[in-house]
C-alpha cells in the first residue's frame, strides 16, 4: 500500500520544497521506492529532480529520485500514477486558498503531513489556522520548525505557541546557509558525505519512516 506524505503550508518561502526533497533523498537511500508528486506551478520539487536526472548520467552514484508534476484539480491522477511505489512525497504550492478543496480533500487521503514553519511571528500567523485546518482532516500532522535557532527566544516562543496547537517535530532544521547550493545540481546536503545540517535531516527522515510505518 502506496503511503502518501503530503508537505503544505500556506506560507512561502518557509522550506517545503526543501523538506521534501531532502526526504526524497533519505527515502532513496534506505531503498524505498518513493517517487515525488509537485502541484506547485512553479514546479521547484520537478526541476530539481530534472536536475538530479541529468547529474546522475555522469554520477549514478547517487540515489535515483524521480520527482513528476502533477495538476492538483486533478490530484487523484497523480497519485494514482505512484500506486506501484512504497512512498509518495507531495509537495504543495503556498497559495492555499485558490486550491482548497483538493489540499483537503488530499491531505484527509494522506498518511502524514508535514507542515514547515520559519520561527517567526509572520510565519506563525499563517501556519497556526492552516494547521488546524489539516488536522481537522487528517490526525496525523506535524509542525517541523524550520531555519530554527534554539538559542533564540523567538525560537522559544513560536514553539512554545505552535505547541499548544498541534505535534511539533522533535528534531528541527537549523538555519543553514549552504541549504540552497546542492540543489543546483539536482543534489541536497545528503548526497555528501558529510556537511552540516544533514543530521537533522536524518533524524526527521527517521522520526517520519517510523511514524509511517514503512
Ligand atoms: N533551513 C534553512 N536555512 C537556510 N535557508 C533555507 C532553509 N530552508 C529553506 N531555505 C531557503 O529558503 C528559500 C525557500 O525555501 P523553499 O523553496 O523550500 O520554500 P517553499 O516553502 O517551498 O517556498 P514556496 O512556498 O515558494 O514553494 C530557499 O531559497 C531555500 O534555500
Ligand atoms: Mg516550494
Amino acid at each position: 500500500m502506496t503511503k502518501i506524505l503530503l508537505v503544505s503550508s500556506p506560507k512561502g518561502g518557509s522550506g517545503k520544497s526543501v523538506l521534501a526533497r531532502h526526504l526524497m533523498v533519505s527515502a532513496a537511500q534506505d531503498g524505498i521506492s518513493v517517487l515525488g508528486v509537485d502541484y506547485d506551478r512553479q514546479s521547484t520539487f520537478c526541476k530539481w529532480g530534472e536536475r538530479r536526472k541529468a547529474t546522475r548520467v555522469k554520477f549514478p552514484e547517487f540515489v535515483d529520485a524521480e520527482v513528476v508534476h502533477g495538476d492538483l484539480k486533478n490530484w487523484r491522477s497523480s497519485i494514482a500514477d505512484g500506486k506501484e511505489k512504497s512512498l509518495l512525497i507531495v509537495d504543495t504550492p503556498p497559495s492555499v486558498e485558490d486550491h482548497l478543496a483538493a489540499i483537503t480533500q488530499l491531505s484527509s487521503q494522506s498518511d502524514m503531513i508535514l507542515v514547515p514553519a520559519v520561527c517567526t511571528q509572520d510565519d506563525m500567523d499563517s501556519v497556526a489556522p492552516w494547521i488546524q485546518v489539516m488536522i481537522e482532516h487528517n490526525k496525523n500532522a506535524v509542525i517541523v520548525l524550520n531555519r530554527a535557532n534554539r538559542r533564540t527566544t523567538s525560537f522559544a516562543r513560536v514553539r512554545g505557541r505552535l505547541i499548544k496547537l498541534a505535534e511539533v517535530c522533535p528534531v528541527e532544521i537549523p538555519q543553514l546557509e549552504d541549504v540552497h547550493v546542492p540543489s543546483s545540481k539536482g543534489l541536497t546536503l545528503l548526497d555528501y558525505t558529510k556537511s552540516k545540517g544533514q543530521a537533522s535531516f536524518e533524524e526527521i527522515w527517521a522520526f517520519v519512516r517510523r511514524r509511517l510505518g514503512l
